[in-house]
Parts: C-alpha cells; sequence; structure tokens
C-alpha cells in the first residue's frame, strides 16, 4: 500500500483489485509520455482547451493518472481521480486529489463537479447493465445538475477495432509488434468484460440515456466519444 498522502484511502485493503498481468501490459503499451500526449489529443478533441480552468474535474478509472498529468498540463487546476488499484494511483505524481475508490460507490461531493471523465473504465465493469447503471447514477449525483457534463471514451466495435484485434492477435505479430503483443495480452487478461461491452451498444446506450442526455455522440476508430448532461 502506498503511503503517498495524496490518495484518500475509502476502501479496505480486501477490496481493492486489480490484476498484475493486465497492468504490467499496461504499462508495456504505451510510456507515459505517449499517454498523457494521447489524453492531450482527446481532450482536445472534446474542446477542453476552451473550458474555464478552474472547472472542478473527476477522473473516474484514472489508472496510473496519465489523464490528470494531461489535464493539468492544459492548465485545469482542480483535479481529483479516482481508481481501485493502489499500486495504479502511486505511480501518479502531481497535484491531484487521489480517491483509491470504488466506482460503483464514489465517495464524492454531491452536485459538486462541473466535469466527470472515464477514459477506458466502464468496459472493465463486470455486471452489464447492472454495474454501468451502477456507476452512471454515481456519476450523476455528483455533477452539478445543470451545468456538469460526462466525458466518455470506451472501445466500440466498428470495423477498424476489428481488424486491429485481427492483427495484434496473430502471433506473429506478437513476437516482432510490442505495442500490438501489449494491447493482445491487456484484451486477454480482461476478454470477459471486455467482450461482453463490444456485445451490448444498445444495452448500454439506452442505461446512459436514462442518466444523461446526449449532447454529442461518434462512433469510430474503435472508440466511443460521448458527452452527456445529467437529466
Ligand atoms: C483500462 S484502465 C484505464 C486507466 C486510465 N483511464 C487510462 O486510460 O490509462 C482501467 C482502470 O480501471 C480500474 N478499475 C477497474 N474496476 C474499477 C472499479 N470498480 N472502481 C475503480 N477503478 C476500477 C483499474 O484499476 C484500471 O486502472
Amino acid at each position: 500500500m502506498s503511503d503517498n498522502p495524496q490518495i484518500i484511502k475509502h476502501v479496505a485493503e480486501g477490496q481493492m483489485c486489480c490484476d498484475p498481468e493486465w497492468e504490467a501490459a499496461y504499462k508495456r503499451f504505451e510510456t507515459p509520455e505517449e499517454e498523457i500526449q494521447k489524453f492531450k489529443s482527446r481532450l482536445t478533441r472534446f474542446g477542453f482547451p476552451s473550458l474555464p480552468k478552474d472547472s472542478r474535474i473527476a477522473e473516474i478509472f484514472c489508472g496510473r493518472g496519465g489523464g490528470l498529468v494531461a489535464l493539468e498540463q492544459m492548465g485545469f487546476t482542480h483535479v481529483e481521480g479516482v481508481d481501485l488499484s493502489d499500486t495504479l494511483l502511486a505511480e501518479y505524481r502531481g497535484p491531484a486529489t487521489l480517491h483509491l475508490a470504488d466506482c460503483l460507490d464514489l465517495p464524492l461531493e454531491e452536485n459538486a463537479y462541473d466535469i466527470v471523465i472515464v477514459q477506458g473504465g466502464l468496459h472493465h465493469l463486470p455486471k452489464i447493465p447492472d454495474d454501468l447503471e451502477k456507476c452512471l447514477a454515481g456519476v450523476r449525483s455528483i455533477l452539478k445538475p445543470d451545468e456538469g457534463r460526462f466525458y466518455i471514451i470506451e472501445p466500440w466495435r466498428t470495423p477498424f477495432l476489428t481488424f486491429v484485434h485481427l492483427v495484434v492477435e496473430q502471433p506473429l505479430m506478437r513476437r516482432i509488434y510490442a505495442k500490438g503483443d501489449a494491447l493482445a495480452a491487456m484484451t486477454d487478461r480482461e476478454r470477459v468484460t471486455y467482450e461482453q461491452w463490444l456485445a451490448a451498444p444498445d444495452v448500454i446506450l439506452r442505461s446512459l440515456s436514462k442518466y444523461f442526455q446526449a449532447e454529442s455522440i461518434e462512433r469510430r476508430w474503435g472508440k466511443l466519444a460521448y458527452i452527456g448532461r445529467p437529466i
């Protein structure tokens, strides 16, 4: 357990996740610098450069905090992260407040956040739609009722994604292309929840529509990019 003083611990030891093999592959997939650049590009496409820099932002399923660093480098000053892996949170270096907590039971102030972000976390939930709806209800409850916004980037079954998996899962490709091998290894470890997520686009969009009014939905290059306001 990290003694990083920025980590507020909301779960008992036994409740923490995660899978060391998945985490090892996640760290091989991209360097922290590549990851931060990717997050900055995504946030820019979402229009973050024009949002107030003092927006109160929570990134849920934040992992080792690359998304938090991207926000900080873009000038945002009130940033918090939530994840259930103490080992990943311990790798973060920066001013954000971190919460070691379950995103199914968000321990954050209600009606207080301008922005909640998730980048590749919802597809780890074991039960769709039950866990998803628990998480969405929590996100809605912490967002400011009118001006709050929920930003989502998650994998989505598109022809591009099917092609990528076909390529990186070839044994030869796994031997010669390290990044592809890391992706294939992550997918192997999270296969059940990942496949379940990809197989349920209509269920997912229906659950989202119970808690949020969509302002933008894009499905391309193997990703869902979604912006919603609480209803
Ligand atoms: C694919 S990673 C994404 C991390 C980060 N958003 C990124 O893109 O680098 C998924 C993260 O979800 C976390 N996680 C899985 N289930 C969780 C839960 N119920 N509550 C909080 N975090 C969870 C894992 O520890 C992991 O860090």
